[in-house]
């Protein structure tokens, strides 16, 4: 069956661009958000994009008034009732996660809908715990920019129903037009197995006064070609969610190298998270 509604729960910087790739995609999208405030910040940013996707000629202004169109807000849960698929892009924090998988479970009423989590870390099966029906939860994690990046992370557990899988994997990559990867359900999943401890390890070279933040990028920008260099990349993910992730991963594994370092502590304390912020490693306007 194909899935026609969806739900996203959260429009901060990820749950924005998957409302955006959904609406995109000619699905029909209500995106949950608090209050008022953050359902109107969240309503810019994505028609900010879609304008971006018109300025840079990746989409016509008549497809982004049809995506625009496709788009409604609400601030309670329980209008998802007849949602197919539920993408939930909240903080990294799994008690509030686990909150809001009870209630999807209890307001979502098809049997065979997918319940996923955009979480970077946190164990899906936890997350399935916090529900009757944990067949029906998955990961489904997106990248940022989520318009830009073509990768969908598909986690399951051993809970996870295959039809539930399947029909995720056939809309993140049929109806999204993403590429699709499997990965069992630990912290990090792939990407972030490899990214973490990456990003980290670069904070640790500008602590230790080892290279500049600017040497640094400019090392893996040149040296390596990737788009951009790992303290700019932090910035655009966020610090404090680069802090979770590793704080979940550590959690899981013990190892050093999930262990965020004081320079990542003492920024997130300072509200100096990155480019959302306006200031992290770099200042943005
Ligand atoms: N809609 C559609 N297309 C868009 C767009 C939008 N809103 N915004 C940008 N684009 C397109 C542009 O048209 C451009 O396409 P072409 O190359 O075909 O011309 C392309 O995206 C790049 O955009 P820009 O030229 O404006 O910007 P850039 O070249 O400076 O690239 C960037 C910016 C896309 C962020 C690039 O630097 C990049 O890919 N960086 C790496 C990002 C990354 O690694 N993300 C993953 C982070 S990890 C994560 O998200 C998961 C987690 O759990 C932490």
């Amino acid at each position: 069956m194909t899935v026609e509604r969806v739900g996203i729960v959260g429009a901060g910087q990820m749950g924005a661009g998957i409302a955006e790739v959904c609406a995109r995609a000619h699905v029909d999208v209500l995106v949950h958000e608090q209050t008022r405030e953050l359902t109107s910040a969240g309503r810019t940013r994505i028609l900010r994009s879609l304008d971006r996707g018109v300025s840079s000629g990746k989409i016509t202004e008549r497809e982004r008034e049809h995506a625009a169109a496709r788009l409604r807000f609400t601030s309670d849960l329980a209008d998802f009732g007849d949602r197919q698929l539920v993408v939930e892009a909240v903080l990294e924090d799994e008690k509030i996660k686990a909150d809001i998988f009870a209630e999807l479970d209890s307001v979502v009423t098809d049997p065979d809908a997918v319940i996923a989590s955009n979480t970077s870390s946190i164990p899906i099966v936890s997350l399935g715990a916090a529900t009757t029906a944990p067949g029906r939860v998955v990961g489904l994690h997106f990248f940022n920019p989520v318009p830009v990046l073509p990768l969908v992370e598909l986690v399951t557990t051993d809970l996870t129903a295959p039809a539930v899988a399947d029909r995720a994997e056939r809309f993140a990559g049929d109806v999204l037009g993403k590429q699709v990867v499997r990965s069992a359900d630990r912290s990090g999943f792939v990407v972030n197995a490899l990214l973490v401890p990456y990003l980290l390890s670069a904070i640790r070279m500008v602590e230790s006064g080892f290279a500049t933040k600017e040497d640094v990028d400019k090392a893996t920008v040149l040296g390596l070609a990737h788009p951009m260099g790992p303290l700019a990349l932090a910035d655009l993910v966020g610090l404090d969610t680069v802090k979770a992730i590793a704080d979940a991963m550590y959690s899981e594994f013990g190892e050093p190298l999930f262990l965020a370092p004081p320079l990542l502590l003492h920024m997130v304390e300072s509200g100096h998270v990155g480019k959302k912020a306006g200031a992290g490693f770099y200042r943005y306007e």
